[in-house]
């Protein structure tokens, strides 16, 4: 690569210092709010901007697929949705890409009747839908490419993740411990809790905003590598955590990882400190994305899919009562993770091409 020097001779006038500005300009903290359809406010949008209720001729598809695939026990990645013929469907998704792409970077689709499908056939279909996003990836290490959320029983502790339990789950971005976390999230709710398990959405682009007018040195060391615990989902000779920013910038595009959790238990795992400049900056990032003008709620019903931009907004949930656990199954939800680039392995490593017979 060309050094300053060397770019002087070439362009003059073209200075290193130039060169850094430019590059901060591009990547740093910017000079201006960032202008994103997901950088909304709470009070600005209404159940009728994110809830897209599926056409009755989609619908129709879903049934035939659906019926077709009631006793499905092949692997999913098996199923591409090129391989049917559902042009109403194929519109809806369109619609759903782009919402999440241009739009609020959010979308609840409103429903399948998922009560009257099979389980194989819950999660062909979602499965398909998903596909027509982007390509669903690996969820743990060592596979699972459809992940169920659902209570097991399990104990909060190291390697467990809360999405096991029927804890709360604070507003995070999910596989936020990757270097290359996903592009996109699903939940489908196939049943619900009795109570509690209300989902919470917050926007991180207009937490970014409220940052850069309010605390624009907290921004920056937001800009700035943390320790993040990665779950215990590599192999277990590999580092314990990885390092990487909460925000990063590609001219107008924020992309955003966030869980206050993961980076204080990363920094524990390493056994290092938090700075205090660090510290201070979680405190304002929490108090900004959780402010009410940020997020929104609501509660999932059965067949309802929520997906969103994962790097832009922010999920969580509120703890949930299950009595029906033992009887009906208790709260289930299908989850998946999309990403655009990258192979499907967790860490999105394209995978090594087995080797060459001699
Ligand atoms: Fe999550």
């Amino acid at each position: 690569m060309a050094d300053s020097n060397t770019r002087e001779r070439l362009a003059p006038g073209f200075s290193g210092k130039f060169a850094q500005d430019d590059a901060r300009q591009e990547r740093g903290v910017p000079e201006k709010p960032l202008q994103m359809g997901s950088g909304w406010r709470a009070s600005h949008i209404s159940e009728a901007d994110w809830r897209v209720e599926i056409p009755a001729e989609a619908l129709r598809e879903f049934e035939i697929i659906a019926g077709a695939l009631a006793e499905y026990d092949e692997p999913l990645d098996e199923l591409n949705p090129d391989g049917f013929d559902w042009p109403a469907t194929t519109d809806l998704m369109a619609d759903v890409r782009s919402r999440l792409n241009d739009g609020l970077g959010f979308v609840l689709l409103d429903r399948m009747p998922v009560e009257t499908w099979t389980d194989p056939a819950n999660r062909a279909v979602t499965w398909l839908l998903n596909t027509m996003i982007a390509p669903p990836i690996m969820q743990k290490w060592n596979g699972h490419r459809v992940y169920d959320v659902k209570d097991t029983g399990a104990k909060l502790e190291y390697g467990v993740r809360r999405s096991v339990t029927n804890l709360s789950q604070e507003v995070h971005t999910d596989g936020s411990f990757l270097a290359m976390t996903p592009d996109f999230f699903s939940l489908t709710c196939i049943r619900q809790a009795e109570a509690g398990g209300t989902s919470l959405i917050s926007s991180l682009v207009s937490a970014h905003n409220d940052l850069l007018e309010n605390h624009p040195e907290h921004l920056a060391r937001l800009y700035e590598p943390f320790w993040w615990d990665r779950q215990a989902e590599h192999d277990p000779a590999e580092q314990r955590a990885n390092w990487l920013p909460v925000f990063t910038r590609d001219g107008n595009t924020l992309s955003a990882r966030y869980y206050d959790d993961y980076i204080r238990k990363g920094y524990g795992l390493m056994n290092d400190e938090i700075d205090a400049a660090g510290l201070a900056a979680l405190e304002a990032m929490r108090e900004a994305v959780e402010s009410p003008q940020n997020q929104i709620e609501f509660r999932l019903q059965p067949g309802q899919m929520i997906c969103a931009q994962n790097m832009q907004i922010a999920h969580g949930r509120t703890g949930f009562r299950d009595p029906s656990v033992k009887t009906e199954g208790g709260r289930l939800l299908l989850r998946y993770w999309l990403r655009k680039e990258g192979g499907i392995a967790l860490d999105g490593v394209p995978e090594k091409l087995p080797a060459m017979a001699d």
